[in-house]
């Protein structure tokens, strides 16, 4: 990753360079399940909002390249496994900046005494994705068949993905 990017954590002034990251992933359909028109408050609410969430911003010279958030993946009794969602911009892939995203929040989660982290919902077709958790030791537990609509691929699977921490 180049040196002029950090990582930290996110700030409401942040919204718009978010908004800026996201939308066009949620825009492409092919890697997150929120509907493909969402509107930006709406997205705000569902990216920022959550219980328990925190968030996490890749900045560098031209502002947010990037962003993730972790937060409990079930409530109470569950709320000991982690669950969390990235998204790098477009002009800012391939350069390490999901890779330093992951480490921060794979370190924020242990910090916080999370016990492991667990992936939802990773779509099999986003191999660049699959292959980057993998490196950081996640398994694929189960693969729910046919449960993504992806709009160029048809329906495809949705991995659960997995890794103590
Ligand atoms: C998945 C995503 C977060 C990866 O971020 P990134 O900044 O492009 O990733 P990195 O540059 O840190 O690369 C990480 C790994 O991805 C893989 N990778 C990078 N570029 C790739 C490419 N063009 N094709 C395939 N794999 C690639 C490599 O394994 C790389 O590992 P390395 O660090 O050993 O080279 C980013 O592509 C993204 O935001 N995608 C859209 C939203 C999304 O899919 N989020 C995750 C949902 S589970």
């Amino acid at each position: 990753m180049s040196p002029e990017i950090e990582v930290r954590t996110a700030t409401s002034d942040d919204w718009s360079g978010i908004w800026r990251v996201l939308e066009p992933a949620f825009r492409a359909g092919e890697t997150y399940t929120y509907p493909r028109d969402i509107g930006e408050a709406e997205a705000r609410a569902a990216w920022t909002a959550a219980p328990g969430a925190r968030l996490l911003v890749a900045v560098g010279t031209d502002g947010v390249v990037g962003t993730a958030k972790y937060l409990p993946n079930l409530p109470g009794a569950g709320a000991h496994v982690a669950n969390a969602s990235f998204v790098v911009g477009p002009g800012s892939g391939g350069r390490g900046v999901g890779r330093a995203l992951a480490n921060a929040v794979l370190d924020g989660a242990r910090a916080e005494g999370y016990l492991a982290m667990q992936f939802n919902a990773v779509v099999e077709t986003n191999e660049r994705a699959v292959r980057l958790w993998e490196s950081f030791g996640f398994e694929i537990l189960a693969t729910v068949p046919e449960a993504f609509r992806h709009p160029t691929a048809g329906l495809v699977g949705l991995h659960i993905m997995y890794r103590d921490l």
